[in-house]
């Protein structure tokens, strides 16, 4: 139980437009009633809520999140995204529950346009299971600046889990055991510990530019004549720069359980070109 009996949670809602939305709408003009701290967003379909929407309404403030979408088989949409709903959630949970925040913030039902009394129902049960587990972070016994530094350390690897786990991300499975199944607590360990960091050797960055043109992110940071860095705060580690760096060179290294060594000052960057070195 929250220390605070006072404490309103902040609750952010995610709902599909076609079946949940439609049952808060019913669950309003019915009069059915729920606490006025959950604001609602609509989206299409489940499915399009990407698991950075969730660690971003953590992040800002948020202590629970609640994502609906149409019962299964029932998702307006071919291939069917509430299956993506299911799948990013299950792996959502996982990665919270990594960082040290309890899962249950984060809760995915099915509602169907005709079911506003469940709504209703969901709503108040959620919310007081969020009254009675507190505040995001101190009822979890971390501080402010580290459960935001440790949120943010989990967004950042977004794009690499989703390629990581593109597969199972996309399971498309009529039987709702297998979500269960998906990821296992050791198996996103095993993920975040052997997160790629990869690194452009400044003795051997011959400054072609390849990578800089090729990275989806921009996040090379390069200039004719000077050895190319990566941004590491830009970076989603999908190890194009790694796969496009021409042989002749291979001045990109991946790194794998250690930060990448700092940059060079921005004064040292000029390359030496390969040849002249030795003729000098
Ligand atoms: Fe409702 Fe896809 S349209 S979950």
């Amino acid at each position: 139980m929250s220390a605070d009996a006072t404490f309103k949670p902040k609750m952010l809602g995610i709902i599909c437009n076609w079946c949940c939305y439609g049952g808060a709408d019913l669950c309003g003009v019915s009069r059915f009633q729920y606490p006025t701290y959950i604001r609602l967003i609509r989206v299409m379909c489940s499915g399009r809520v990407d698991l950075k929407f969730i660690f971003r309404a953590f992040l800002t403030g948020q202590d629970a999140v609640f994502v609906g979408g149409c019962h299964i088989n029932d998702c307006h949409y071919n291939p069917e995204g509430n299956y993506d709903a299911y799948s990013m959630a299950t792996f959502c949970k996982k990665l919270l529950e990594h960082i040290g925040i309890n899962p249950k913030r984060l809760r995915l039902e099915w509602v169907s346009a005709g079911e506003g009394i469940r709504f209703a129902h969901i709503m108040n049960d959620f919310s007081r299971e969020i009254e009675e587990l507190g505040p995001l972070g101190s009822s979890e016994g971390i501080d402010r600046d580290e459960l935001k530094s440790r949120l943010e350390q989990m967004a950042r690897l977004i794009p690499y889990f989703k390629l990581a786990k593109m597969k199972e991300l996309a399971l498309h499975d009529h039987d709702e055991t297998a979500y269960a199944k998906l990821f296992t607590t050791e198996e996103v360990e095993r993920l975040i510990r052997e997160a790629p960091t990869y690194y452009i050797d400044p003795g051997k960055c011959q400054a072609c530019m390849t990578c800089a043109r090729k990275c989806p992110v921009d996040a090379i940071i390069s200039a004719k004549g000077q050895v190319h860095v990566i941004d590491q705060d830009k970076c989603i580690k999908c190890g194009t720069c790694f796969e496009v760096c021409p042989s002749k060179f291979r001045a990109v290294t991946k790194l794998v359980g250690q930060p990448a060594p700092p940059p060079l000052p921005v004064d040292q960057r000029t390359v030496i070109r390969k040849g002249r070195e030795q003729t000098a």
